[in-house]
């Protein structure tokens, strides 16, 4: 069943971008980024939760997946990693990323890749480590994607999640690190572990934490209407429990 409060605030939120003056920078991890139209700014809460959380120095090949403004990369770079690879569905974004690979000085590490999901990348090529900070807020199948930000945040009937899951095995190796950042009170994980089961994944939560719902958000379920009054993120590590579709 969708996530009808994760779904209103993601509105909220998108909405709350298209409002924003233009801006061609942001400030996160005490460095200024590049920001071309129509990107998810590398600044968000979830952005740096997860970014600090990750096991950069188990790994020398890391994938972003979805790398937005390309942050995640780059500090992958900084900490260690010499063979990264950021993709994303929205042209701009890896434009955005290649721009601040360059502006930090990690250019010849980071390659960046336009890609619906792994579509793009050569057949068996694998890494240490992959991650997707995720559009976790699940919309119905009629949802309206305006522009390239939608995809930054919604995922209809989480068909780009079950494609993940799907085709995760061909850049793995037996010892490569799946996560995915997530929120548990914006997203609906119940779907979310059904689609890595069929897929032969079990996840385990690597780090959550909980923030106070922002207090400019009013709408429908917000804690003033008796709903939640706090956003769960969560971190998962992805498994192979199995090696086969069942589907
Ligand atoms: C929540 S944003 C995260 C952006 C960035 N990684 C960050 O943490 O700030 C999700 C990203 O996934 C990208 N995305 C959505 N669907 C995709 C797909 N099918 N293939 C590749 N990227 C996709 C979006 O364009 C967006 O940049």
């Amino acid at each position: 069943m969708l996530n009808e409060f994760g779904y209103d605030v993601g509105q909220w939120d998108i909405a709350r971008f298209r409002e924003r003056p233009p801006q061609d920078t942001f400030t996160a991890f005490d460095l200024e980024w590049h920001l071309l139209p129509d990107v998810w700014p590398g600044n968000a809460v979830a952005t740096k939760l997860f970014t600090s959380w990750l096991p950069y120095e188990e790994a020398d090949s890391f994938l972003e997946v979805g790398c937005g403004a390309g942050v995640t990369a780059v500090v992958a770079a900084m900490r260690g990693c010499s063979r990264v690879c950021a993709l994303d569905i929205n042209p701009a974004a890896a434009e955005t990323a290649r721009l601040n690979a360059v502006r930090h000085g990690v250019g010849d590490r980071v390659t960046t890749l336009t890609s619906d999901l792994f579509a793009g990348l050569d057949e068996g090529t694998t890494f240490d480590l992959i991650y997707w900070n995720s559009p976790f807020v699940e919309a119905p199948a009629g949802h309206e994607y305006r522009s390239q930000i939608d995809y930054a945040a919604f995922d209809s009937g989480y068909r780009t999640h079950a494609a993940f899951f799907a085709g995760l095995g061909g850049h793995m190796t037996g010892a490569t690190r799946v996560f995915l950042g997530f929120s548990e009170t914006l997203g609906n994980p119940s779907h979310l572990h059904e689609l890595a089961a069929r897929a032969g994944f079990t996840a385990s939560v690597y780090r959550r934490e909980e923030f106070a719902l922002p207090a400019d958000y009013s709408g429908p379920g917000s804690g003033t209407d008796g709903g939640p009054t706090s956003l769960v993120y969560v971190l998962y590590e992805f498994r192979r429990t199995a090696t086969t579709d069942p589907a």
